[in-house]
């Protein structure tokens, strides 16, 4: 088993970049041991190997292709192989989507954002929850989006992949509230990641920017405090919340 005594284990996909790059960073600071699942072996290694170097903490790249609910299961296996444990996950890894607008979104955009944004995280959430009932405790945290609580204009199938990801967490969230599991969702606004730079331009990034209350983008940093804080025992009575983390978007 490979953790320190006493230390808990989280897992969180999408770890080689971004919010889950961040996250995991966080979670390694306050003494877990992490399992980076991605499928960027470059990335994820270079995210374990920042938290051995780092971190006082325990940390392994595990390679998982999160719509292919094989690989899921083998990644919740490897991490509690590896560790002895899996206490909590976030759900993250995602992909953008490539349309500019719905009527010109293609089979196959709806197909991969489909597959990894919502599909993705049923993978997930059925292979940690067969572990974390037999442990009878466990918190899951699920990535979804603003895009998740309110249309957002040429991010319809994204956003219907992000609802989805927001129902799936209620209803997750209700069904094993007795058992000791609970599950949430984050709802982030625009993060400074390698995805929004991918997805938007840079007038439109400034735009976006300057019509935040806050009048800028989140750092990743920003999303895995709140992470970090929905999986910890300080959260102990908030289960099924979809928290936006938005700088105060959706609150207008
Ligand atoms: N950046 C934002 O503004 C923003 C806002 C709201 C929600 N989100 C959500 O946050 C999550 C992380 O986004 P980010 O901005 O950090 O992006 P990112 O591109 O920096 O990181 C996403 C990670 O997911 C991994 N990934 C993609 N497909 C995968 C698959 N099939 N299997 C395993 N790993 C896979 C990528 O390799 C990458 O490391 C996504 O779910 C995204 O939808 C992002």
């Amino acid at each position: 088993m490979d953790r320190r005594p006493g230390s808990k284990v989280a897992l969180v996909t999408g770890g080689a970049s971004g919010i889950g790059r961040a996250t995991a960073i966080a979670f390694a600071r306050i003494g877990m041991a992490v399992a980076v699942a991605d499928a960027d072996t470059a990335g994820g290694e270079e995210t374990a190997g920042y938290i051995e170097a780092h971190c006082d903490a325990r940390a392994a790249f595990i390679k998982v292709d999160v719509s292919d609910g094989e690989s899921v299961k083998a990644m919740v296996q490897s991490t509690v192989e590896r560790f002895g444990a899996l206490d909590m996950a976030f759900n993250n890894a995602g992909v953008p989507d490539r349309a500019a607008s719905l009527h010109v979104s293609t089979q196959e955009n709806w197909d991969r954002v489909m597959s990894v944004n919502l599909e993705g995280v049923w993978h997930c959430m059925k292979a940690q929850l067969d572990h974390m009932l037999v442990a009878g405790k466990g918190a899951i945290v699920n990535n979804a989006s603003r895009s998740g609580l309110v249309g957002v204009p040429s991010d319809g199938v994204y956003g219907a992949a992000k609802h989805g990801v927001v129902g799936l967490t209620k209803a997750a969230a209700i069904e094993f509230a007795a058992k000791g599991i609970r599950v949430n969702a984050v709802c982030p606004g625009l993060v400074e990641t390698a995805l929004t730079h991918a997805r938007f331009g840079d007038e439109l990034l400034t735009r976006a920017r300057l019509a935040n209350p806050l009048g800028r983008m989140a750092q990743p940093e920003e999303i895995a405090a709140a992470v970090v804080w929905l999986c910890s025992d300080a959260a102990s009575f908030v289960v099924g919340v979809a928290l936006p983390v938005d700088g105060g978007a959706t609150a207008r």
